[in-house]
C-alpha cells in the first residue's frame, strides 16, 4: 500500500493540477455584544453599510436553543465583516494572555490623507484614536469598538520595490526567527527611516 506522504503529495498536485487556489476573503466573524449596537457602530464611524442579517433560533446542526443574530457589513471591494451576537452565552471576554494590541482587524484607507482625515473624523466622534504609527511601508492608526476588538486603519506608503524586497526576505526572516526568537535584522531598515 502505498503511503500518502507530502513529498508524494506535490508531484501528484502539479501533475493533476489540484491546487487550491484562494480568490480572497469571504467573510471574518467576531462575536458583538449587541448586533445593532455593532451595525450603528460601523455605519457611523467608519461608514460600513449593513449587506446582511442572518438569525436563527436554534444551533442549525444540533436544534438546541440558542437564538442567534449574524450580520454581515460592507468593508469595500466585496471584503465583508461579519459578527455574531449570541444572548445565551456568558458575557464577551478576550484572551487576557494575549497583549490587547496584537488581535486586531486592519482596514486599508486610500491614503496618507485619507488616514489624517478618518483620524479627524473619529476623534470628533468621541473616538480615542493612536497613530499614526509608521511602519515604513504604510502609517496606521489604532482604535477600539464597541466589543473591544482592535482595529487599524492602513494607508500603504511604501513603493513596489520596497514591498518586493520585503517580499523576498520573509521567508528567510521566519526561518531565522524560528530558531533565535529575535527579530531579524533583514528588515530593519523600516524603522530607520523614519
Ligand atoms: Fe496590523
Amino acid at each position: 500500500m502505498v503511503k500518502i506522504t507530502n513529498e508524494l503529495i506535490g508531484p501528484i498536485n502539479s501533475k493533476w493540477n489540484l491546487m487550491i487556489n484562494i480568490e480572497k476573503i469571504h467573510h471574518v466573524a467576531y462575536r458583538c455584544k449587541d448586533a445593532k449596537e455593532t451595525t450603528q457602530w460601523y455605519q457611523d464611524k467608519l461608514n460600513m453599510k449593513l449587506i446582511l442579517a442572518i438569525a436563527e433560533n436554534e444551533v442549525p446542526s444540533t436544534k438546541a436553543p440558542d437564538p442567534y443574530m449574524h450580520i454581515f457589513l460592507d468593508a469595500g471591494n466585496e471584503n465583508v465583516l461579519a459578527f455574531f451576537e449570541i444572548p445565551n452565552s456568558p458575557g464577551m471576554g478576550r484572551d487576557e494572555n494575549t497583549p490587547a494590541w496584537v488581535q486586531h482587524l486592519a482596514l486599508r484607507v486610500a491614503n496618507l490623507e485619507a488616514l489624517e482625515e478618518a483620524k479627524k473624523l473619529l476623534e470628533a466622534q468621541d473616538v480615542d484614536v493612536l497613530g499614526p504609527v509608521n511602519h515604513g511601508v504604510f502609517k496606521s492608526i489604532y482604535f477600539f469598538d464597541p466589543n473591544g476588538h482592535r482595529l487599524e486603519l492602513a494607508a500603504n506608503i511604501g513603493t513596489a520595490e520596497q514591498f518586493k524586497s520585503l517580499n523576498k526576505v520573509a521567508q528567510e526572516m521566519i526561518d531565522e526567527w524560528a530558531v533565535t526568537k529575535r527579530a531579524p535584522r533583514h528588515a530593519a531598515w523600516l524603522h530607520e527611516q523614519d
